[in-house]
């Protein structure tokens, strides 16, 4: 092998199973469980031994990217995980190699992906095949030819956007090395009443909407078309546009592809006239006319259309117009000519575009065919594809649903034929015994469907054949006579009593037990569908035409080769060519690819279960696995199944150098496999179950682990060793570096130590000796200097003597002696009078005396002071010692203080104990008394004075009446907190009183005494000695007092001499009394 591949395997990180052979338990649920959990996943293909199963992901996958194709290119079937690449390669390799044509069968109901499968297969194979200009312009064309045919022959469905209308078999022919040559596509049953009618929801063929939206204004005219959809009858007018197709952009991509299939420009332009014309033919609108003869006979509304039309084929006008009114019918030489009525004549319209149209088809498949033919002669190898509708059951089925069912059941029979044969031949290849296999054979339904003498479509014909009234109820009673007996036909009518009393099937109906179900079928129209009839008036007018194409298309209209005989009904038709086609997919190796639709809503990500399990049902997939699996389930070539689980047997592990198969013995044997559960072919271990295979495949996952688990051991010890070896060496290098770099390192800090020191000890004797040296000159200098100095000394002392330097101090000390002496001499006798008032001293006789001077004045008028003091008695000392208290309060701030100096302070001046008018005064009082005095006492109110006799006491003070003697207030002296006077010469006092005492309540008391500054001493010498309170004394020139509640200001001002030299006093007004001192 050129290149290391590495091993894999289908079973390699499974999702469910890969290969519903592989189920366990088997039955429908765990099928669909199965393909659920995969698609879940986006795995939506699975494999049923060969066949793939592919479910619709209605999304992108990245699973078909270039990338991809290599993945599977040249690998084996199993070895992926299955994908419909593995298939293909698989289909192209055994026909490139071992000259096996191949047959590609896509199944599956619309909208399932069969289409979208078929051109997967196609773009693999054209990636995997030869290559060269040649062989690219092939597979080019090959692959252009889907965008023409989808154009003409897909619609958009309620099912599918793009579904396919017609089934398609292509083969594609190769030459011996695998390269394409060409193809042959053949078609099947367009369903061509969609040209006249489409079911709600659903549009006409793609071409019509192309052709409107993409040609260009100047085609549009050319075709007398215009680009409004709904100027056509045929044009259902919902859905005309579907979301994500641009209709004009695909109008180019076919063109295009036309061109590049080879198509010249006018066949292009005459196809395009055709569908123009179809598409005008349904605007052709009838209105009745009634004829003499009674007959209804139909005419067209407008000939405008109509005229267009013939202009645009070619056709005479009255040609045309005359086959839409007559209808002709010969019979043996006889010509009998009719009228149609309005409906007829409607029926001939559309059958004749349904003609139109599928003619064109058919002629179009034809010339692509022409195309892309393979242009050698010599043998071919060749791969079907067939992409063909599935099984169809809806609510009302017609003829259609039953051809289609038929091809149907004609398929799966071959499926079931060629599984089986290829399962017996591979059995036979690898001499395995074999075993019977229980199935379904649905040859017989399709017996009932073909037989050539009593089946349904031989009924048919007959009926359509038959002279007399034939009718839809006239065929569903021969077949009541004729199949009644059969297992699978069920009819109400039939003779067979079994459905007489089955409601669910309506009288106008047959069912068929078709091998995917019960299908039930309406006899309505079948005999019309059958007979296709298109009035032979009709075809010769089309045969008449100028236009080439319509000419050909109609080949039964030339009169020349007139036929009598009825063409072959539709019917048969279809039953010769799906027996050709059965017969072409007969000779090829079949390869399976069965379509599933996860929902109807075309919507990603959703998997309807019920629609699903229908479809697993009627595919058959549950059979199908059956048939698989009936022998033994799986198998597998030696080779690849002894590298698979070689490592669960010591012999076979690592190597065996054997034969493969020998080498699968062995390890079956050691393994313990029962012997019933394996049989061994020439080239392939086969396993008849499932279970042995999973058995297996855990084994091999467990020794998987232990495997990994020893070759991680041994790598890690391994990994482990080198690195701790590696580690050791590196450890020594270092370490011998280390070592050396340190023990540099150290001599260095020695030898560099080692010189310090001895420089330290060098520099340190030097020192010492430097020092000693200093110490010796520094001590015979000193001898040097104390010798000096003592000598000096010596002499001094000896010579003083004689100097006279300090002669001149001595002298001035003696003379100020001698001065000072005289000054105190002198002063002795001129001390002043011993009067501390006498200011005399006598002057200075010397300057620099001056302070000695003063300081004797000083003392002296000390020493006076104190000698005139000491002569003082205690009473006197006292009188003095109150004049020196008033000089403290008053002196220098009231004007009044200077006159009273000279008044010796004399207290009682009142002489109360002498006279008797005060006895009763005299006797109320106790204390001793400070001052008894006659004052003037302002009147509050109005300024105006009285007399009173003013008392103090140690501790009160009191008012009392001057001639009755009579006590009129009485203060403690504690109520007294302040005396306010002002600083000019007069008497006026306040004595104001603490807020809310008993004394208090007519307001502080207004004054006038000559004695004002005795009294105030006084007061505040008792007060001070009484309560140990400085009395507050205010001297200012206004003043607040209280009278009861007012406060009032006491002013002093100027006042003029007329008075006298007596002040006034005035209340001015409730806030100011006005002191006039002159
Ligand atoms: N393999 C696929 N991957 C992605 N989308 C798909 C695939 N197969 C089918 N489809 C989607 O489903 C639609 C219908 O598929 P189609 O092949 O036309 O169905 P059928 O031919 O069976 O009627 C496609 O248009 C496409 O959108
Ligand atoms: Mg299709």
């Amino acid at each position: 092998m050129a290149k290391m591949e590495v091993k894999t395997s289908l079973l390699d990180n499974m999702i469910g199973v890969g290969d519903m052979v592989l189920l366990e338990p088997l039955n429908e649920d765990t099928v669909i469980d199965n393909l659920k959990k995969r698609f879940d996943h986006s795995e939506i293909y699975t494999y049923i031994g060969s066949v793939v199963i592919s479910v619709n992901p209605y999304r992108s996958l990245p699973i078909y990217s270039p990338e991809k194709v290599e993945d599977y290119r040249n690998r084996n079937f199993y070895e992926l995980s299955p994908h419909i690449f593995a298939l293909s390669d698989e289909a192209y390799r055994s026909l490139r190699d071992q000259d096996k044509d191949q047959c590609i069968l896509i199944t599956g109901e619309s909208g399932a992906g069969k289409t979208e499968a078929s051109k997967l297969v196609m773009s693999y194979v054209a990636a995997v095949c030869g290559k060269g200009a040649e062989v690219n312009q092939v597979k080019e064309q090959l692959l252009q030819s889907n965008p023409v045919l989808e154009a003409f022959g897909n619609a958009k469905t309620v099912r599918n956007d793009n579904s396919s209308r017609f089934g398609k078999y292509m083969d594609i022919e190769f030459d011996f090395k695998g390269d394409p040559l060409g193809g042959v596509i053949s078609n099947y049953l367009l369903e061509k009443s969609r040209v006249v009618k489409q079911p709600r929801g659903e549009r006409n063929f793609h071409v019509f909407y192309q052709l409107l939206s993409g040609a260009s204004e100047e085609l549009l005219n050319k075709l007398k078309l215009e680009r409004d959809f709904s100027r056509y009858n045929y044009l259902s007018l919902d859905s005309a546009k579907v979301n994500g197709v641009d209709d004009a952009a695909n109008f180019r991509t076919v063109r295009n592809a036309m061109q590049i299939v080879g198509f010249m420009d006018h066949e292009a332009e005459s196809v395009l006239e055709v569908v123009a014309a179809v598409l005008k033919l349904g605007n052709i609108e009838f209105k009745p006319e009634s004829r003499v003869n009674g007959l209804d006979e139909s005419k067209i509304k407008d000939k405008n259309e109509l005229k267009e039309i013939c202009e645009l084929t070619g056709i005479d006008q009255s040609v045309l117009e005359r086959a839409f009114s007559f209808r002709t019918v010969e019979a043996k030489q006889e010509k009998v000519s009719t009228t149609l009525n309005v409906a007829q004549a409607y029926y001939a319209r559309d059958a004749l575009a349904k003609n139109l149209y599928s003619r064109l088809f058919s002629w179009l498949v034809n010339r692509i065919n022409e195309s892309i033919k393979a242009q050698t002669k010599v043998r071919k190898k060749v791969m079907g594809v067939l992409d063909i509708y599935g099984f169809e059951i809806f609510e009302d089925n017609s003829f259609e649903q039953f051809i289609i069912n038929y091809c149907n059941e004609k398929l799966q029979q071959i499926f079931i034929e060629l599984t089986l044969k290829e399962e017996q031949e591979e059995y036979i290849r690898e001499d395995i015994e074999w075993t019977h296999i229980e199935y379904f054979n649905n040859a017989i339904i399709c017996d009932l469907i073909e037989n050539n003498t009593n089946g349904i479509l031989a009924m048919l014909d007959e009926e359509c054949l038959r002279p007399g009234t034939v009718t839809d109820e006239t065929f569903l009673e021969k077949l009541n006579q004729v199949c009644a007996t059969h297992q699978h036909f069920e009819s109400r009518m039939s003779k067979c009593s079994r459905f007489l009393n089955d409601t669910s099937l309506p009288h106008s109906c047959f069912r068929i037990q078709h091998y995917a179900g019960k299908v039930l079928y309406q006899v309505e129209g079948f005999v019309d569908k059958n007979n296709d009839l298109l009035y032979r008036d009709l075809s010769q007018a089309m045969w008449k035409a100028g236009h080439a194409l319509i000419k050909s298309l109609f080949p039964e209209g030339n009169p020349a080769k007139i036929n009598l005989k009825r063409p072959p009904t539709a019917g048969s038709q279809f039953k010769a060519s799906v027996a050709t086609l059965m017969k072409n997919l007969q000779t090829k190796n079949p390869n399976y690819i069965r379509c599933i639709k996860p929902n109807d809503k075309k919507a990603a990500h959703i998997f309807n279960e019920g629609l699903v399990c229908h479809q697993v049902r009627y595919l058959g997939l549950l059979e199908n696995v059956r048939v698989r699996r009936a022998g033994y389930a799986f198998r597998q070539a030696y080779e690849p199944c002894l590298e698979r689980y070689k490592m669960l047997c010591k012999q076979t592990w690592p190597h065996w150098k054997g034969p493969a198969r020998a080498g699968v013995e062995v390890l079956f044997n050691e393994l313990e496999i029962p012997v019933e559960e394996y049989s061994f072919g020439r080239s392939k271990i086969f396993i008849r179950n499932p279970r042995t295979l999973f058995k297996l495949e855990d084994l091999r996952k467990q020794r998987l682990e232990d495997l990994a688990t020893l070759i991680q051991k041994i790598y890690r010890g391994w990994k482990c060793r080198t690195h701790f070896l590696l580690m050791r060496k590196s450890q020594i290098v270092i370490a011998a570096w280390f070592r050396r770099y340190a023990q540099q390192k150290r001599y260095q800090q020695i030898k560099s130590s080692a010189l310090v020191i001895q420089s330290y000890i060098r520099g340190w004797k030097a020192r010492k000796l430097l020092r000693e040296l200093k110490h010796q000159k520094r001590c015979e200098e000193a001898v040097t200097t104390i010798a000096a100095y003592w000598h000096g000394t010596q002499v001094r002392r000896e010579y003083r003597k004689f100097f006279r330097a300090n002669a001149g101090k001595k002298i001035y000390e003696f003379t100020l002696q001698r001065i000072v002496q005289k000054y105190f001499l002198e002063m002795k006798n001129k001390v002043p009078s011993l009067s501390p008032i006498d200011k005399n001293w006598p002057s200075r006789p010397y300057m620099f005396l001056d302070s000695t001077h003063k300081e004797l004045k000083r003392i002296f008028h000390l020493w006076r002071c104190k000698k005139y003091r000491d002569q003082f008695t205690d009473q006197q000392k006292l009188i003095y010692e109150e004049k020196l208290e008033a000089s403290e309060l008053f002196k220098d701030k009231k004007a009044l203080y200077p006159s009273s100096v000279g008044q010796p302070f004399q207290g009682p001046y009142l002489e109360i104990n002498k006279n008797p008018k005060y006895k009763k005064l005299k006797d109320a009082i106790e204390e001793k008394i400070i001052i008894a005095e006659i004052v003037n006492k302002i009147n509050r109110a109005n300024g105006k004075s009285t007399s009173r006799i003013f008392l103090l006491t140690n501790n009160n003070l009191l008012l009392a009446d001057q001639k009755s003697g009579q006590i009129k207030s009485e203060v403690p002296l504690v109520d007294v907190t302040k005396v306010s006077m002002s600083s000019q010469n007069d008497g006026f006092f306040a004595i104001h009183l603490k807020e809310g005492c008993e004394a208090a309540s007519k307001g502080d008391f207004l004054f006038s005494s000559d004695h004002l500054i005795e009294m105030a001493t006084k007061l505040y010498r008792t007060t001070l000695s009484q309560t140990k309170q400085k009395l507050n004394i205010e001297i200012s020139d206004e003043f607040l007092v209280q009278f009861r509640q007012d406060k009032v200001c006491v002013k002093f001002i100027q006042g003029n001499q007329k008075n006298g030299s007596v002040p006034t006093c005035k209340r001015k007004n409730n806030r100011l009394l006005e002191v006039a001192v002159p």
